[in-house]
């Protein structure tokens, strides 16, 4: 009885002296283990940053290079679909929105005949062919709370050939 009790005891022992063994070893392990990730991480982090740079970059390329192939003729059939409610004449004449000639490099809501809304008169950029490129893609998404109610130009090819007719009107 006492042997078996023994024999028992040492196995209890032995097998918490491994456990303990273990966890040290495995903690140690980790601890470095995670060091190692977290470095992996910040490298990581550093790679991401410096393509975002370099996407950015590639946008605004993009931009320029989109606008190598216009259309001024088809940019005017384009602009058909916002003739309702602007008036593209040099007579500046107010419709529902506010008139388009002379838009490009124009001051955001800076014809004082119209009443616009706070988002566009707190917007203050100019309208230049970056800002009419997103506005016209999404206006509602691009000036939160704005009054021109228009889903947007989805193609890229129609929204550079309308601002090309656009710069055209001068
Ligand atoms: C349903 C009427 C409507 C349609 C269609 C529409 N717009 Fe507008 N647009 C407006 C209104 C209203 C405003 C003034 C927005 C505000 O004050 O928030 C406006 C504002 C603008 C402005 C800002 C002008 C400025 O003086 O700052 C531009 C640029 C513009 N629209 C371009 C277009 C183009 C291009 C189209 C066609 C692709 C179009 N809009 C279609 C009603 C419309």
């Amino acid at each position: 009885m006492n042997k078996y009790f023994l024999s028992i005891i040492s196995i209890l022992l032995l097998f918490q002296s491994f456990k303990v063994f273990d966890e040290i070893f495995y903690h140690e392990e980790e601890g470095e283990g995670s060091k190692i990730f977290s470095e992996i991480e910040d490298e990581d982090s550093d790679i991401s940053e410096e393509e975002n740079e370099e996407n950015e970059v590639v946008q605004k390329l993009d931009l320029d290079s989109l606008f190598v192939n216009f259309d001024i003729k088809k940019g005017e059939k384009v602009a058909k679909q916002c003739s309702a409610c602007h008036d593209f004449s040099v007579n500046l004449k107010v419709k529902i929105g506010p008139p388009l000639w002379g838009v490009v490099g124009r001051k955001v809501a800076a014809i004082n005949e119209f009443k616009y809304s706070d988002a566009l008169v707190n917007f203050k950029k100019d309208w230049d062919r970056e800002t009419l490129f997103y506005f016209l893609e999404n206006p509602k998404e691009y000036i939160k709370g704005t009054k021109m109610i228009y889903k947007g130009l989805k193609k890229n090819s129609d929204r550079v050939n309308l601002i090309s007719y656009l710069e055209s009107l001068k």
